[in-house]
């Protein structure tokens, strides 16, 4: 490990307040997926708006995602907008669509700066235009980095997705590629 990761590794550690722990460089996971939870109960221990914890949340996401590149993890999968999120208070949800916008910008000029390969899965189908040309223009300037893989589950769920599936599965059929 060189001495830049091992001081973002302490300096993180610090930060969790987690002082006994070691971590065994040789045996990290390969993946490791996240589920964004808990942005407005923190929000809400701090006295602010719903918002703000998302905003918060999208950030810390962001230094994970480095974090995880330093250490040299492959694979990150953060799970941040279920198809049941959908259903929250409209302000939430343009809250929310704002900051995947800034999001996918921001995101933009940090992955070339840490080498990251940036995909986002999902339904995407839902999302605004404009959002779907940010997340391609972002899948596309970053698709031959050598780095972290970081794939952002957008507009996800369990039923959504076996849906898909049996029509991925009949379209196969039909096109007399599976029997
Ligand atoms: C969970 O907290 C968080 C979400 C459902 C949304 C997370 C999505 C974003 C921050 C949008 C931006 C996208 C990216 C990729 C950063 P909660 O509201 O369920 O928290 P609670 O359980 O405390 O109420």
């Amino acid at each position: 490990m060189n001495l830049s990761v091992f001081k973002g590794l302490y300096t993180k550690l610090r930060e969790l307040r987690i002082k006994d722990v070691e971590i065994d460089m040789n045996n990290l996971p390969q993946h490791i997926g996240i589920i964004m939870d808990g942005n407005g109960r923190w929000a809400k221990r701090k006295g602010l708006a719903r918002k703000a914890g998302h905003a918060a949340g999208a950030k810390t996401l962001q230094e994970i995602a480095e974090f995880c590149g330093d250490l040299g993890i492959k694979v990150l999968t953060a799970y941040a907008f279920s198809t049941e999120n959908w259903r929250r208070p409209k302000e939430e949800v343009e809250a929310l669509m704002k900051l995947l916008r800034n999001y996918m910008k921001n995101c933009l000029k940090r992955a070339a700066k840490n080498d990251m390969v940036v995909r986002v899965i999902g339904d995407k189908s839902g999302l605004d235009d404009d959002i779907r040309g940010k997340i391609e223009e972002l899948e596309k300037a970053t698709a031959n980095n050598q780095g972290l893989n970081f794939q952002i589950a957008i507009n996800y769920g369990s039923r959504d997705e076996i849906v898909r599936s049996i029509r991925k599965v009949l379209e196969d059929v039909k096109a007399g590629k599976l029997e």
